[in-house]
C-alpha cells in the first residue's frame, strides 16, 4: 500500500503531458479519493468548499491561503509562505472571475433542501417559484430583463466561460446544414439565426472557423443584451443583431439553421417546447434546428453534469435532459431528432439536430 502511495506521489510530481492520460488519470484519482475518504473529510469537501467559494468577504489572508492551499488552488511553500500553484492560473482568469459573479445567484444551491422539503419534494417546473425567485423576489430572466448590470455580467460570462473547451467548430462535426446553395445565396436565404445568442459571440466564432460558409447571420436575444453587442463588429461580419422574444412566432422564415446554445436548459418541458414550437413554422423543408446542449448518458453520468443539472434546477427549474428527453421534447414540436453529435466527450456537449416531421 506504502508503495502504491508513493507512486501516486511520483506521478504527481512529473504527470504525462498527454490530455487523454491525464484525463484518464484525473478519473482513477478521483474514484480512489471517493473510495477511502472518510466522511469527516466528504464533509469539509464538500460543504466548506462550497460555502467558501461563493463568499466575498475581505480574506483574513493567511486562514485563507492556508485554507486555499488545502483544496490545491495554491502551494503551501513552507509555513507562512505560498505560491502559485497550476490552478491558480485558472482561478485567475476573466472567466473564473465571471463565473464567481454568475454563480453568486447559485449559492441557493446550500438552501435547495430546505426549498425542496417546503415544496414537497415537486420537481421544480415554474422559473417564477424557482428557489432563486424565492431568494432574489423575481425569476433569473425577470432579474436580467429589469437589472442591466446583472445582465452584463451573464452577456460577458456566456461568452468567455467555454472558450478553452473543446467546442464542435474545431471540424468536430459536419458543417453541411450550414451551407447554401446558388440559389439560396442569391435569394439572400438567412444562413443561421442564433436565437437566445446574447452577445453572438458563436456567430462571430462561427464566421472565424468557416469563412467559406456564405449568407448573412442574425443574433436575437432580448433587447437589454442586444443593445450591448457592438453593432460595427456584427456588420463586419455580416451578422444582424435582433431584439426577438423567443416565446413569440420567429420573424425570421426559411433559415437555413436555426441555432440555440444553452437556451432550452434554461427552461422546464412546457416553457421548452414553446420555444421550439415558435420555430417550426419558419422552417422550410431542408431548415434544421441545431441544439447545442449536454446530452446526459442513460447512466454513469458524471457528477460535473449532475451539478448543471441541480444548478437549473435551483436557478431557473430547469433541468438538463437525456437524449430521451430531447427526442420526446423535439417530437412535441412537429420535428424529428435527426443526429446527435457528442463534441466533448467528457462534458457531453452536443449538436442536436432537429428536421421537420
Ligand atoms: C444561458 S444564456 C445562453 C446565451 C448564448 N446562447 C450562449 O450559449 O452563450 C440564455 C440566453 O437566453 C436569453 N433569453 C432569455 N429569455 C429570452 C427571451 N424570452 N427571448 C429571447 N432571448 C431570451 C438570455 O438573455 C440569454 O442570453
Amino acid at each position: 500500500m506504502a508503495t502504491t502511495a508513493a507512486s501516486l506521489r511520483k506521478l504527481a510530481e512529473n504527470p504525462p503531458s498527454n490530455a487523454a492520460e491525464r484525463r484518464a488519470l484525473y478519473d482513477a484519482a478521483k474514484a480512489v479519493m471517493f473510495a477511502v475518504e472518510a466522511p469527516i473529510d466528504t464533509e469539509h469537501r464538500l460543504f466548506f468548499v462550497a460555502s467558501s467559494s461563493g463568499s466575498r468577504v475581505e480574506p483574513y489572508y493567511y486562514r485563507l491561503l492556508r485554507y486555499v492551499a488545502a483544496i490545491g488552488l495554491v502551494k503551501e511553500v513552507s509555513e507562512g509562505t505560498f505560491a502559485a500553484s497550476n490552478l491558480t492560473a485558472t482561478a485567475a482568469t476573466k472567466s473564473f472571475k465571471l463565473g464567481l459573479d454568475f454563480h453568486e445567484g447559485s449559492k441557493n444551491l446550500l438552501t435547495l433542501p430546505k426549498y425542496l422539503s417546503e415544496t414537497g419534494y415537486r420537481n421544480p417546473t415554474d422559473p417564477n417559484t424557482s428557489l432563486f425567485a424565492k431568494i432574489h423576489g423575481a425569476g433569473i430572466m425577470d432579474l436580467l430583463q429589469q437589472n442591466p448590470e446583472r445582465a452584463a455580467t451573464v452577456f460577458e460570462y456566456m461568452a468567455e466561460h467555454r472558450k478553452h473547451l473543446p467546442t464542435w467548430m474545431n471540424d468536430a462535426v459536419s458543417t453541411k446544414d450550414f451551407e447554401m446553395s446558388d440559389i439560396d445565396h442569391n435569394s439572400n436565404r438567412i444562413m443561421m439565426v442564433d436565437v437566445g445568442g446574447g452577445s453572438g459571440h458563436q456567430c462571430f466564432a462561427l464566421r472565424a472557423a468557416f469563412p467559406q460558409l456564405r449568407g448573412k447571420m442574425v443574433v436575437q436575444d432580448i433587447t437589454v443584451m442586444v443593445d450591448m453587442i457592438d453593432k460595427e463588429e456584427a456588420s463586419a461580419i455580416d451578422l444582424e443583431p435582433m431584439a426577438h422574444d423567443f416565446f413569440t412566432p420567429q420573424p425570421v422564415k426559411h433559415a437555413k439553421v436555426y441555432y440555440m446554445r444553452n437556451v432550452l436548459h434554461d427552461w422546464s418541458n412546457e416553457p421548452a417546447a414553446k420555444i421550439l414550437q415558435q420555430l417550426r413554422p419558419a422552417m422550410t423543408a431542408d431548415s434544421v434546428v441545431v441544439i447545442d446542449e449536454i446530452v446526459i448518458p442513460p447512466t454513469g453520468a458524471n457528477h460535473k453534469l449532475l451539478h448543471y443539472d441541480f444548478a437549473m434546477m435551483s436557478t431557473a427549474s430547469s433541468m438538463e435532459r437525456t437524449e430521451k428527453q430531447w427526442r420526446a421534447l423535439v417530437e412535441s414540436c412537429g420535428m424529428k431528432l435527426r443526429d446527435i453529435w457528442v463534441y466533448d466527450e467528457d462534458m457531453q456537449w452536443a449538436l442536436i439536430v432537429a428536421v421537420p416531421n
